[in-house]
């Protein structure tokens, strides 16, 4: 086989009158009178590619050179003829003069070509992958995520940190999803769960000593494939000792800022702390997007002066009234518009979504009938002007409240067009809540996980005063996506014991389920913290994808499945066997698939 010498994005001015040798794929042919032009392609980029009639064993062989064909062509590099030069392309000046040509393998044609890659429907992008990978755009993905776990090992060395793999097939994690589940053939009826995440793993690292651990790791959840979300997806994993929560931030931030340095050439700024309440309390969101305002204010004193059922129904059952402000043409909404999203608003508890627009310095349209009392006060309090939209949430709930605007107040951004394109907006929430009410199971659920440490000064009311604890954890939110989350642990036994309590988990399931964890914590473990960064999801912001199945090789579809290679797919019943497993479908028969 020829050898290459160069890529095929590499040849210019310079190189006139070198010989090189190319190797790649046919992206295009064209057959000019008896000259033979292709466009070679490899990961790199793109070279014409001649071939004259009067080197006749490359030129016949070259007339059979079809779409995605596999080449290697050896010639002089030469430059093109006056007035062809294709300023779009980086090797646009010159083409190579092929004197040899060897086909490494022809193909067939292609469902798609990779050019055409952005009119063709994902599902057929994913059944034929290989095609779908060579694009420029899905090479250049992969070549941003392999940049960015360079950056993060080359970053984690430095720092001290050791990359250490933990089991796959582990007991499983209270991550808060459900499980993927692998039935072990040795001991039969048990199961070994894929990790949610290396949570206790990397704890007892630190217990062994290992002191700074980092690990760039698969991780799986069994739940619902989503825009940003997949069941199988890769953390950048660390855990650290002996630190305190601005350590771990500190440490985590300078990762981010080496990534975005290395990947992009942009300065990441400190990025600034909110805590959790204020975050709910002014972007009804744990992960605000900071790139608009639309922040929520209070109306309920407002809200109660007046006779409109549908507010003093909600205040009189302990709820609240917020509202935000849609600037600047929100009143160009038409009423078909502001219906629509009183629907949307539904899935998130609404039961509807008052609006009103400001016209003439009062409240005019929608509710203004039963607000014009409060129109003058209303207008000062949410810093109204002529052509705004006021949009209220109303509920018993104050968390249905905040979720509501806080969900609309992004939807509208985005509908609107009111986010800069390329603005980076970075904030550290902090201060969350210990735990949160679970109404259907009328138990205490972790916000984060259940080794996420009280706040030490918190520690006394942990059961007196449940619902106010808060905890040392943090998440690294950019433009109103969780990068990534973390926590100062619990490195206390006793401590991690009465955690265990407050969520139901008695001593007897504690021992049962995490007595390796509890061992460790008494046997010398050092106070430790850590994070872990969702690597798709940076990759999606620095690749400005929405799509987490854009900078993943090969995702699964929103119903879990790889379109390629057919997963999931039935198995032998003989595998069924060895594993003594049977299947039984939903319906009442049981049967062996
Ligand atoms: P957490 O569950 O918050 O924390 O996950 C950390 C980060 O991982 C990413 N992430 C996901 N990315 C894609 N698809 C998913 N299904 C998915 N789930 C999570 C997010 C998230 O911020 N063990 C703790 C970390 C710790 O405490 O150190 C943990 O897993 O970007």
């Amino acid at each position: 086989m020829l050898k290459r010498t160069h890529h095929c994005n590499e040849l210019r001015k310079d190189h006139i009158g070198q010989e090189v040798v190319l190797n790649g794929w046919v992206n295009n042919y064209r057959d000019h009178g008896g000259v033979i032009f292709i466009d070679l392609r490899d990961r790199q980029g793109l070279s014409q590619v001649v071939f004259h009639p009067e080197n006749a064993a490359a030129h016949e062989l070259a007339d059979r050179l079809r779409h995605e064909d596999v080449a290697a062509v050896k010639g002089a590099v030469v430059a093109r003829q006056e007035g062809m030069a294709n300023p779009k392309l980086a090797t646009g000046e010159i083409e190579l003069d092929c004197t040899e040509l060897q086909i490494l393998n022809k193909a067939e044609t292609p469902p798609f070509l990779p050019d055409e890659g952005d009119k063709v429907g994902e599902e057929r992008r994913l059944q034929y992958r290989f095609v779908d990978l060579r694009r420029p755009r899905m090479q250049d993905i992969l070549r941003t995520r392999h940049r960015v776990t360079k950056a993060v090992r080359d970053y984690c060395d430095e720092q001290g940190f050791l990359e250490i793999e933990t089991p796959f097939l582990c007991r499983s994690t209270p991550e808060g999803a459900r499980d993927f589940l692998v039935p072990s053939r040795l001991q039969e009826g048990s199961f070994y769960a894929l990790p949610q995440s290396p949570q206790l793993f990397k704890q007892i690292l630190m217990t062994s000593g290992c002191e700074r651990y980092i690990q760039i790791v698969r991780c799986f959840r069994d739940e619902d494939p989503r825009a940003d979300r997949q069941a199988e997806f890769t953390q950048i994993d660390l855990e650290m000792s002996f630190v305190d929560r601005d350590d771990v931030m500190d440490c985590c931030e300078e990762m981010i800022r080496r990534i975005w340095k290395e990947t992009l050439g942009v300065d990441v700024p400190p990025v600034r702390r909110m805590s959790y309440a204020e975050a709910m309390e002014r972007f009804g969101s744990d992960r605000p997007d900071l790139r608009f305002g639309m922040e929520l204010v209070d109306v309920s004193d407002l809200a109660r002066q007046t006779d409109f059922k549908v507010f003093g129904g909600a205040l009189d059952a302990g709820g609240c009234v917020k509202a935000i402000r849609v600037p600047g043409g929100g009143a160009k909404m038409s009423r078909k518009v502001t219906d629509g999203l009183a629907e949307w608003v539904k899935q998130f508890g609404a039961g509807g979504l008052p609006v009103t627009k400001i016209e003439g310095g009062k409240v005019a349209s929608g509710i203004a009938k039963f607000i014009e009392p409060i129109s003058d006060a209303l207008i000062e309090r949410m810093g109204a002007e002529d052509g705004d939209l006021l949009a209220f949430g109303v509920d018993a709930r104050p968390s249905v409240v905040a979720r509501v605007l806080g969900e609309l107040r992004v939807k509208i951004a985005h509908d609107l067009d009111m986010i800069e394109p390329g603005r980076w907006e970075w904030l550290w929430v902090v201060d969350f809540p210990m735990v949160e009410w679970n109404e259907d199971q009328q138990r205490w659920d972790s916000l984060h996980h259940p080794f996420t440490a009280p706040k030490p000064e918190d520690l006394d009311k942990l059961e007196s005063d449940t619902a106010n604890v808060l905890s040392d954890a943090y998440d690294l939110v950019l433009n109103g996506s969780e990068l990534g989350g973390g926590s100062i642990r619990i490195h206390d036994p006793e401590v991690q014991q009465r955690v265990f309590n407050l969520l139901g988990i008695d001593e007897d399931q504690a021992r049962a389920k995490f007595g390796f964890l509890l061992d460790a914590l008494k046997y010398g473990t050092p106070p430790h913290g850590g994070l872990a960064f969702g690597l798709d999801r940076i990759v999606m912001h620095l690749c400005e994808t929405t799509n987490i199945r854009d900078v993943i090789a090969f995702p699964k579809t929103q119903a879990g499945a790889d379109l390629m290679t057919e997963a999931p797919a039935p198995v032998d019943p003989a595998q069924l066997d060895e594993l003594n497993l049977r299947v039984q479908t939903h319906h009442a028969e049981t049967k062996a698939v």
